[in-house]
């Protein structure tokens, strides 16, 4: 069962690598989707494409395969971003950050002219639900907690890569953009897990029956 899994997030990621083409600049999630994605990209062997990652553990595996990967301040804004996610509704909305990477992933996917979500089929969901991962910062702690219940910290979480701390909320999430302006509202919250479908381009799903290829909008 796990091979199979990781054989449709492997198809739904070698689908999406597709989409990068020589002079981009392009953006590369996280997470055990995207493991697929870099060797898939790295095997087109194209030679002008300028790279950010959303986590030191992808900028290592990219690197390991060749992808220059540059710091995101040397760009202004990407052509392309590809990225996994946890849950996907019918809508395109996302829940992500199940890695703890999703602050890095939005800032990432919102300068993406395109952004590109790479799921198995188990991601796809009637309505997003609990948890949704959060970064705190970690002054204040106790007192964001409290104004954001029910949440708390993420069990063996390391800090984020800027230092802040993983937690989930774990209460109704309903309709998502109410509870997205909740937390986006609290000042000790850096981020949340929560993308709106109007961030999102495209949605490949890798199912049985081969990739879905879901257009949710189309490019900035
Ligand atoms: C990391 C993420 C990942 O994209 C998300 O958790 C999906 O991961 P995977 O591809 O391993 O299922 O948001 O912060």
């Amino acid at each position: 069962m796990t091979e199979d899994l990781e054989a449709l997030k492997r198809a739904a990621a070698e689908a999406a690598a597709q989409l990068v083409q020589d002079g981009m600049a392009v953006g590369l999630g996280t997470g055990s989707t995207v493991r697929h994605l870099l060797p898939a990209i790295a095997a087109r062997q194209l030679r002008a494409v300028r790279y950010v990652a959303t986590s030191p553990a992808t900028a290592e595996q990219a690197m390991a395969l060749g992808l220059a990967i540059e710091p995101f301040d040397t760009l202004d804004r990407l052509d392309l971003a590809i990225d996994g996610a946890d849950q996907v509704a019918a809508d395109g909305a996302l829940v992500k950050g199940g890695g703890g990477a999703h602050v890095r992933e939005k800032v990432v996917a919102g300068a993406a002219d395109r952004f590109v979500v790479i799921v198995d089929a188990t991601k796809a969901v009637e309505a997003l639900v609990a948890p949704v991962p959060l970064e705190l910062l970690a002054f204040g702690l106790r007192a964001t907690l409290a104004q954001i219940a029910p949440a708390a910290v993420r069990d063996g979480a390391a800090l984020s890569p800027d230092g802040n701390v993983i937690a989930d909320y774990t209460g109704p999430v309903g309709d998502a953009a109410p509870l997205a302006a909740r937390l986006d509202g609290v000042p000790g919250v850096v981020g949340h897990g929560l993308f709106a479908a109007a961030m999102v381009s495209d949605v490949f799903v890798g199912g049985s029956g081969g990739v879905q290829h879901r257009t949710v909008r189309s490019g900035r």
